[in-house]
């Protein structure tokens, strides 16, 4: 038995400050060269029919590094918007972002609306992008607008309240550059989701290592904490 392929894959995209410091480059190379792993894994995602695929590319936490880092971090966001929205439009890929949208400049913010506004009828693949994303965050602005709704929560009305509530939860979520740990990513919807962690900086991550950890969790036996082996996807 195996599972089928996931629905909604989630990547925790590590390791580019490493695959630079390797070649002796500024840290924002690495970025340049993670971005355009962004492009290969999009595509590859279309490719093999994954419906959704959610990046982290920014934590609540990254607004701790350095001014010179960020900043061209924000320029790279800006490149990546405007190099790529012709392809997404073509490609039939809705893009959709997650996080503190209101922490990034105007400029970003209008680039980012306009990107999924021309977006918004792509059927093919949701590409959503974690920007100034924290799962805890996420938790807080829920509980929050559940407060004001003024009504106690079940597990699935509080969903109702999350930032992209119809998106299934993932049922596997990727971490590159072999860092184990969660980093404050979808801590709600990563509740029974299974983890595969690659050995490759995100700037080496292609197609081939894409499918080898979609292969490690086919093969993985998922339970729910049931006793028997759950093939079909959940939540
Ligand atoms: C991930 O790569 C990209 C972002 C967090 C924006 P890092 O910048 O964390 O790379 P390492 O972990 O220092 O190698
Ligand atoms: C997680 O990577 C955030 C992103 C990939 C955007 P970090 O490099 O920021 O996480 P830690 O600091 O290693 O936990
Ligand atoms: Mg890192």
């Amino acid at each position: 038995m195996t599972n089928p392929i996931p629905k909604h894959i989630a990547i925790i995209m590590d390791g580019n400050g490493r695959w630079a410091k390797r070649r002796f480059l500024p840290r924002i190379e690495g970025h340049r060269a993670g971005g355009k792993s962004v492009r290969r894994v999009v595509e590859a995602a279309r490719e093999l029919g994954i419906r959704y695929l959610t990046l982290y590319a920014f934590s609540t936490e990254n607004w701790t590094r350095p001014e010179d880092e960020i900043s061209g971090l924000m320029k790279l966001f800006i490149e990546y918007l405007r190099g790529e929205l012709p392809n997404l439009v073509k490609n039939k890929v809705r893009l959709r972002t997650i996080g503190q949208k209101n922490r990034f400049s105007n400029e970003i913010q209008l680039m980012i609306d306009e990107a999924e506004n021309q977006t918004k009828e792509g059927a093919e693949l949701d590409l959503i992008l974690a920007l100034s994303y924290g799962g805890r965050q996420e938790i807080i602005d829920a509980v929050n607008l559940a407060i004001k709704n003024g009504k106690p929560v079940t597990e699935e009305s509080f969903r109702r309240y999350l930032y992209a509530p119809d998106v299934p939860d993932p049922e596997l979520l990727i971490r590159t550059s072999d860092e184990l740990r969660i980093s404050n990513f979808l801590l709600w919807q990563s509740a029974y989701t299974e983890f595969v962690y690659s050995p490759v900086l995100w700037p080496d991550f292609d197609k081939d290592e894409f499918i080898r950890c979609i292969d490690e969790y086919r093969d993985r036996e998922r339970r729910f904490g049931g006793s028997e082996w759950v093939s079909s996807s959940h939540g």
